[in-house]
Order: C-alpha cells, then sequence, then structure tokens
C-alpha cells in the first residue's frame, strides 16, 4: 500500500485531528482508541481516489472520506458486540477494554461524528453526498440484520449470501467510491460505473474477509481466527460444504451446527477440515477472482483516459492479495 502513503498520511493527519468535547471520557476514549488501532483506511482512499479521477483535487473530497471511515469504525464497535469478538487489529476491542454499553453508545457517538463531517461536504454537492451516504448506511444495517439472522438458519442459498454482504459491506466501497466521484464532478453515467466497480470489489473483499477468518495467518490479520465458524456465519464457503458434503461428513457438520456444548478449539479444526475435503476454501477464492474481475471490467467502462485509473487498479489488486 506505500503508493498510496500521501493519501494515507492525509486522512490519518485528518482523523487525529477530530475535536472532542473534554467531556465525558468515558464516552470518547473508546472513539479514540478505536480510530486510533489502525487499519487499511480502504473507505477513504476510495473516494479521494475517485474525486481524483476525475480531475478535481482530492481534498475536496476529504471531509467525505473522513466521515466514511469514521462510520466504518462504528460500524466495527457494533459488529464486534454482535459477533462476540475479542480482537480487532489485533487489540482487544471497545466491549472487552470497557464494556458493551460503552461499544454501543461510544458507537453511536461515532456515527453522529461521522455524518458531521459528511454534511460538510461543499455545495454543489452536499445534498446528493448525504443522500447517498444515508441510503448507504441503512443498508448496512439491513446486511448486518441478515447476517445475524442467517446464524440460526440452515437452509441460506449463495444468491441470498450475496445479497447479505452486498449489503453489509460492498454498498460501503460502492457508496465511497460514487460519492468521490461525484465531488470529483462525474457525470451520471461514470458516478454509476464507479458504485458499480465498488459493489463488486467489496463483494470481493468480503468473500476474502470470510476466507482469512478461516486460512488467515490471525497475527497479519489482526483478529482470531474461526469466530465466523463459532458463530455458525453462513459465509460462501459453509454454504458449498453444506451443499457438497454427503453421507459421514454431511453428518459431522450438521452436528457441529446445532452443537450447543463444545470446545471452540475442536469445533474450529473439525469444520476447517471438512472445507479442506469438500475444496470450501477453493471455491471461496474463486469467487475472489470472479467479483474482483468485475471490478476491473466496470472501472475499464468509466469514460477516463485509462492510465488515470492506475492507481485504483493497483489498489483493486492489492485487496485481492491482501492478508490483512
Ligand atoms: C472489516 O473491514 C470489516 C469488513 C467489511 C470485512 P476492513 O478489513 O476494511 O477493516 P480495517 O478498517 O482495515 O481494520
Ligand atoms: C463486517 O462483517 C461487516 C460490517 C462491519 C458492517 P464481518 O463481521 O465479517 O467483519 P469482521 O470480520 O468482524 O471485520
Ligand atoms: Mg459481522
Ligand atoms: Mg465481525
Ligand atoms: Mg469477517
Amino acid at each position: 500500500m506505500e503508493k498510496y502513503q500521501k493519501y494515507f498520511n492525509t486522512i490519518e493527519s485528518e482523523l487525529s485531528k477530530i475535536e472532542y468535547a473534554a467531556s465525558p471520557d468515558g464516552l470518547y476514549a473508546p472513539v479514540r482508541y478505536e480510530l486510533s488501532l489502525g487499519g487499511k483506511r480502504v473507505r477513504p482512499l476510495l473516494a479521494l481516489l475517485a474525486c481524483e479521477l476525475f480531475g478535481r483535487d482530492c481534498r475536496h473530497a476529504l471531509n467525505a472520506a473522513v466521515g466514511l471511515e469514521i462510520f466504518h469504525n462504528f460500524t466495527l464497535l457494533h459488529d464486534d458486540v454482535m459477533d462476540k469478538a475479542d480482537v480487532r487489529r489485533g487489540k482487544p476491542t471497545v466491549h472487552k477494554v470497557w464494556d458493551e454499553n460503552r461499544a454501543i453508545l461510544s458507537g453511536d457517538a461515532m456515527e453522529i461524528i461521522a455524518f458531521r463531517y459528511i454534511a460538510r461536504t461543499e455545495a454543489p454537492h452536499t445534498g446528493a453526498v448525504i443522500d447517498w451516504f444515508l441510503k448507504t448506511a441503512l443498508e448496512i444495517c439491513e446486511g448486518q440484520q441478515l447476517d445475524m439472522e442467517f446464524e440460526s438458519r440452515g437452509d441460506v442459498t449463495e444468491e441470498e449470501y450475496i445479497e447479505m454482504i452486498r449489503l453489509k459491506t460492498a454498498v460501503l466501497l460502492g457508496g465511497a467510491l460514487k460519492i468521490g466521484a461525484i465531488i470529483g464532478g462525474a457525470n451520471e453515467t461514470d458516478a454509476d460505473l464507479m458504485y458499480r466497480f465498488g459493489e463488486s470489489l467489496g463483494l470481493a473483499f468480503q468473500l476474502q474477509d470470510d476466507w482469512l477468518d478461516v486460512y488467515g495467518d490471525p497475527a497479519r490479520f489482526g483478529k482470531k481466527i474461526g469466530g465466523d465458524i463459532l458463530n455458525n456465519k453462513k459465509t460462501y464457503m459453509l454454504i458449498n460444504a453444506q451443499r457438497r458434503a454427503d453421507g459421514a461428513d454431511a453428518e459431522e457438520l450438521s452436528r457441529w451446527l446445532t452443537a450447543t456444548q463444545y470446545d471452540p478449539a475442536e469445533k474450529i479444526a473439525a469444520v476447517t477440515a471438512l472445507y479442506n475435503r469438500v475444496g470450501a476454501g477453493e471455491l471461496c477464492l474463486q469467487q475472489v477472482d470472479a467479483y474482483s474481475r468485475r471490478a476491473i471490467e466496470a472501472l475499464r467502462r468509466v469514460g477516463v483516459d485509462d492510465a488515470a485509473k492506475q492507481p485504483l487498479y493497483d489498489l483493486s489488486t492489492a485487496l485481492m492479495k491482501r492478508d490483512h
């Protein structure tokens, strides 16, 4: 990601300048904590690069970009409570350092701070940017609700899974690119293609996240491996394992999915071994590849000089190969 250092530094510097009220510190300390843990800053990078693609200085998109990153971090605070996740970016999660009430309320505060930044977008794009942000934010809630509902369902289809990850993850990458493009002055066709580029990139991104949750290196990934397996998350791998497993494998999988008393490490090892037997990991990576290609095709069709798109092509490639 060194290529994006300039943009990355701008985002970090802006995040470090957020002004918090002096009290109560109990509300803002978790916000500062979450935003200081690092992170790839993918969404603000996309917004800044999208703005520049259309020939406008990226600083015009900076408020929106920062708002998107704060919003993303807010979703993580609540997501970690919902997923009972103890570790993020290699550090204990907010509800572990403090408690769940704090994760809820500091998360709420972050969402409001995010919106404040979004709303600072200059005229004439303020209204359009707010509209896209609000539509996206609500869709993420819809996706998160589906993700939770799917935990206790055994008949989730591949199509339902894709729609769920489109909502919980892909629309924010799409929204970041669309917002950047709008501020950059893109016409409607191009702004729409940028959205579709981000949507496909986001699907690949979440499929990859699900794969890393099973096969990643915890030291690099920064999250505990196997959390999705323990939560019975209906990932592409699990859905395909359910479809492909037969005989003893099918029985074993259904036993793990309904078990209430078990050793977590044993469940993770057994389900991972089952994924390996049916080739679920490989299938998932094929989908990452397919959606990444689809993303690149959408970007290719955007009506500006192809050479100007190089930073976005490079970022897409880097994301495909990511290990965290
Ligand atoms: C994590 O997002 C949540 C998902 C949508 C998978 P990132 O992988 O972008 O997390 P950070 O911000 O880089 O830590
Ligand atoms: C996250 O999906 C989506 C949102 C936070 C909206 P995950 O639950 O897979 O994200 P991680 O793996 O905890 O980062
Ligand atoms: Mg989740
Ligand atoms: Mg999670
Ligand atoms: Mg995940």
